[in-house]
């Protein structure tokens, strides 16, 4: 019997066909509609592998459907999506695709960044809707960017490769995060500071903390009055790292002067979403990772990842790393 992988969201034939004459290869067949949560489960019951999305929740009931599942492999560096837990405790791979999307990531904070400051997504509707009359000396006036001070909550890869970047915009970098980065101190001229200094002092702050326990929330009310109020906020992370209500009223209140968001609380968010009222603020569909070439690559590296652990080596991107096949367990 070939060992059956599911896969929740259609993907190109480029990123499966490796698998497609070992494998049962079963795959939910919409490209933007996400798996109906039954035939997840359904599916679940008789699967050797899944490969799915950040979008789909991968709780006990998933996981302890069938007793076949051997892994789980995330397309996405996050994997908040997953319950690690129970993953481990019966013996299933959980790897996500770091390292691969990183640049791409970085890219598209850093391009958030400068369209929010220079105000790009009011420009050009401007253009498009036939209203650019005259030039004027303030006309849509943004904020520069350029030697201002970058403060980068999650200083992990990607967090590194955007403040890589910022250094060609002679920026100050600060950066708050877990464990201190010598390395990025050195070479980026990066400089360590609190949590409460970093929104102090930057004129951008940009969050990439993936979501925990501890990042839940992390960005409140009084977080936001603590920021300039020039500043401007960048989400890249995960959406419920920040209370969105209390993001609302600070943009209201012109506690800070901004915001691009490419993630939400909770996603997708509709055109009624208090936040899309707002000039200031620019609105991304969680693309962090999009490009063709890089999803392609996470695919791969997914399939990659899959295939080792049903031939029973260990997998390139491993998330629990105390995890020992389901033999090993019992
Ligand atoms: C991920 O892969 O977790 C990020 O959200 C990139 O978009």
């Amino acid at each position: 019997m070939k060992p059956t992988i599911f896969i929740t969201r259609k993907l190109p034939d480029e990123a499966i066909e490796s698998i497609k004459s070992q494998y049962q290869v079963k795959m939910w067949d919409s490209e933007d509609v996400p798996v109906p949560r039954e035939r997840l489960l359904e599916e679940a019951k008789t699967a050797d592998a899944l490969l799915t999305m950040l979008s789909d929740k991968i709780d006990e009931a998933v996981l302890t459907a069938g007793s076949q599942l051997k892994v789980v492999a995330n397309l996405a560096v996050g994997f908040d999506n997953i319950d690690l837990e129970t993953a481990t405790k019966n013996g299933i791979a959980v790897c996500n695709t770091p390292d691969v999307l990183t640049d791409t990531t970085a890219d598209l904070a850093f391009g958030l960044l400068m369209a929010t400051a220079r105000r790009l997504v009011e420009a050009a509707e401007l253009v498009k809707k036939n209203e650019w009359k005259s030039w004027s000396p303030l006309l849509l006036a943004g904020h520069d960017i350029h030697h201002k001070t970058i403060g980068i909550v999650g200083m992990g890869k990607i967090g590194e490769t955007v403040a890589k970047r910022a250094t060609g915009f002679d920026m100050e970098i600060l950066y708050h995060n877990r464990t201190r980065k010598p390395e990025a101190e050195k070479s980026l001229g990066a400089v360590y500071c609190s949590f409460d200094e970093l929104v102090e002092k930057s004129d951008f702050i940009v969050s990439l903390t993936p979501l925990t326990n501890e990042t839940r929330n992390m960005f409140t009310r009084d977080t936001f009055k603590k920021m300039k109020n020039n500043a401007i906020f960048i989400n890249v992370g995960r959406g419920p790292v920040i209370d969105e209500q209390a993001l609302y009223d600070a943009l209201v209140e012109k506690d800070i002067a901004g915001a691009g968001l490419d993630v939400f609380v909770k996603e997708p968010i509709g055109a009624e979403h208090p936040l899309l009222a707002l000039p200031n603020v620019v609105a991304l569909p969680h693309i962090g990772s999009s490009s063709v070439e890089t999803r392609v690559t996470m695919m791969k590296l997914c399939i990659d990842n899959i295939k080792a652990v049903i031939n029973g080596e260990n997998p390139t991107t491993l998330v629990n790393k105390e995890w020992k096949p389901i033999q090993l367990v019992k």
